[in-house]
């Protein structure tokens, strides 16, 4: 795109005023789906299509916003919402973002999102900045922030989630104003959300410190320009307080413990991966030893590495040899082998590459399957994988292992992009074979609770850069917004697909997959819905066990059902229609089966 002065200067004048310290010379507005068939201008310095798709990503959470909006905000369909956020518990939390479909601001996932977008963005920020994308980057990561510091302001407290369970579909003007927050404190911790949100601010403060982290023994990566020492002396300041609480609050706990109201939406598994991540990001941003023997001591007696499983918002026990490795090379001073984290590391990532780790599989398709995490957002881990491999690539022991996790992660990130069985590419809005019903209360335009998918027939709105959960494990993708496992959208979907981006644009790579030229989407195949969908009514496996239950005895089948009624709602994919709005990202939901019950 070329901008004369004129235009640039209108379009200045056009600028919010309220996004971060630096300022875009343009406004990024996503481009018509149409332009991502043209292959781009190989003597643009900035690959037009990665340009856009990190563009968009960033937009997404523009869409996501909540409270205020700023004057002129770019996202003209959205208004201002829940204003009173916070005030039952004497803050303002009207800021911050959306989670997902749905209305509600959870804490846990929000800090993943702030963690795993900072540390991409240590290593590849020259591709936020030839983007022209580093004010959004800056206004996305201080919506966050700032919001958690608000979260997090009273000494010794932490909210950890706004809204409650029951469902509410429509638009941001009448979202029910009675939406509780809830908190852990330092007498009923939640050791996992204060280490990841501890993590979120020290990473942030790496980052807005100008320190970028090592892409190989050799180089460091770059960083976007958004340096601002008084910002990351006071995220600094908000991590330490905040891993104290998670490191000496006893007893040392997942969250969902310490307060009741908060299991159905984001319960963790696990807090020790959060204490040896915030630790080791404080060891990151301060130099300062006693952090980094604390996430060596941890780790070590927790029997890590942890050389299986996914990582995401709940687990990234196997990517902290990786940060590990990292620290290692950025403050040699500290005393941490390099060679240990990364043979750890290459543990977890050669048994994927290799096809040997257990509970995986990769579909017919193409897409890398974790047994449990992927049959809901089916695209999310993968995505995180690939991630991670690219990230991690060139520090691998050897070229040829590097070789391998680039082909892994570009199998990866190619299938999302179109090289798949349904011809989908799955960002929304991106491409004209993006997905057009993602779940979203925002976007559809419709209020009917029992009528998600019809009312209205066409979305209202297009929700560019939304990652949608994904494909079934036979690859079909149905594209029907009352599937949450298959068309919801969410904030932690979205920093894979930004970091890669951002590597694909500080890399010179070429035009993403779909630009070769695909055909139509094919229709899914009838009968086909496996694991992944929902909106189908009852899957073949449901009906089975539903038929076994009734021979064991009825009652029994009545008294569990009204029991763990939510999770066999998820489980059969059906019951009220509003349950078909995704209400359960918990690791325990998603783990849940008939048989643990
Ligand atoms: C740095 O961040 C602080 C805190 O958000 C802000 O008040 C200040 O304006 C920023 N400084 C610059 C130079 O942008
Ligand atoms: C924002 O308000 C307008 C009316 O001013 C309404 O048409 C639109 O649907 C609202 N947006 C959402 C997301 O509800
Ligand atoms: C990378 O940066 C760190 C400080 O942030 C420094 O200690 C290290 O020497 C740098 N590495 C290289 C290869 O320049
Ligand atoms: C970055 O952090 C180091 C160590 O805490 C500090 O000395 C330095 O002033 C910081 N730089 C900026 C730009 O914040
Ligand atoms: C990408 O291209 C830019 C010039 O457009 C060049 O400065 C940079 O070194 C190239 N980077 C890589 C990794 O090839």
């Amino acid at each position: 795109m070329h901008f004369n002065s004129l235009q640039a200067v209108l379009l200045l004048a056009l600028l919010p005023h309220t996004l971060g310290q630096v300022e875009p010379t343009r406004v990024y507005l996503p481009p018509p789906a149409t332009s991502a068939t043209a292959a781009s201008d190989p003597s643009n310095p900035v690959n037009e299509q990665w340009n856009n798709i990190l563009g968009n990503a960033l937009y997404f959470f523009d869409i996501q916003r909540s409270g205020r909006l700023p004057e002129n905000f770019r996202v003209d369909w959205r208004n201002d919402s829940v204003l009173a956020d916070g005030s039952d518990v004497g803050l303002d939390l009207s800021g911050g973002f959306f989670d997902a479909g749905n209305y509600i601001k959870a804490t846990l996932p929000l800090c993943w999102v702030v963690t795993q977008l900072s540390w991409g963005a240590a290593m590849f920020g020259r591709g936020f900045d030839a983007a022209d994308q580093t004010a959004y980057l800056d206004e996305t990561l201080r919506t966050g922030l700032d919001w958690l510091l608000e979260a997090s302001s009273k000494d010794g407290e932490l909210v950890v989630l706004i809204g409650n369970e029951d469902s509410y579909w429509g638009g941001d003007l009448s979202i029910p104003s009675k939406r509780p927050s809830f908190r852990v404190t330092r007498q009923k911790p939640g050791t996992d959300v204060f280490g990841s949100c501890a993590s979120a601010f020290a990473s942030a403060s790496l980052l807005y410190n100008g320190t970028a982290l090592p892409l190989s023994r050799s180089e460091n990566g770059t960083v976007p320009s958004l340096k601002n020492s008084t910002y990351a002396k006071t995220l600094l300041d908000r991590g330490k307080s905040l891993f104290e609480l998670a490191k000496t609050a006893t007893p040392q706990q997942v969250y969902q413990k310490a307060t009741d109201g908060v299991e159905w939406a984001y319960a963790s598994s696990d807090f020790v991966d959060e204490l040896v991540f915030s630790s080791t990001f404080l060891a990151l941003a301060t130099g300062d030893k006693t952090y980094a023997d604390y996430a060596q001591q941890t780790y070590k007696s927790s029997g890590y590495p942890v050389t299986d499983g996914a990582v995401n918002w709940d687990q990234r026990a196997p990517a902290t040899p990786f940060l590990l490795a990292q620290l290692a090379l950025s403050q040699p001073n500290l005393g941490v082998d390099f060679s240990k984290y990364q043979s750890d590391t290459e543990g977890w990532m050669d048994r994927i590459t290799g096809g040997i780790m257990s509970k995986t599989l990769t579909t017919k398709g193409g897409l890398f399957w974790f047994e449990g995490d992927s049959d809901a957002a089916s695209l999310n881990p993968a995505l995180n994988v690939a991630t991670i491999m690219l990230m991690y690539s060139g520090l691998a022991s050897s070229t040829s292992k590097s070789t391998r996790y680039r082909t892994f992660a570009q199998s990866q990130i190619d299938y999302v992009l179109g090289k798949n069985p349904m011809n989908v590419v799955y960002p929304a809005g991106t491409h004209p074979n993006s997905p057009k019903n993602p779940q979203s209360a925002l976007a559809s335009g419709g209020s009917d609770a029992d009528n998600i998918d019809n009312d209205p027939p066409v979305e209202a709105h297009v929700l560019y850069g939304g990652v949608v959960g994904g494909p079934d494990k036979n690859d079909m993708y149905y594209d029907q917004r009352s599937d949450w496992k298959q068309t919801e959208v969410a904030l932690d979907y979205q920093p894979p697909l930004l970091i890669i981006a951002a590597h694909q644009i500080a890399t010179n790579a070429s035009d993403p997959y779909y630009v070769k030229g695909m055909g139509a989407v094919v229709t899914p195949t009838k009968g086909g819905r496996g694991s992944g969908g929902e909106g189908g009514g009852l899957s073949t496996g449901a009906k089975v066990g539903i038929a076994v239950s009734i021979v064991v005895g009825v009652l029994l089948l009545a008294a569990i059902a009204f029991w763990k009624r939510n999770q066999i709602l998820v489980l059969c994919g059906r019951g009220r229609s509003d349950k078909k709005i995704r209400h359960t990202r918990s690791a325990s939901g998603e783990r849940l089966n008939l048989g643990s019950m």
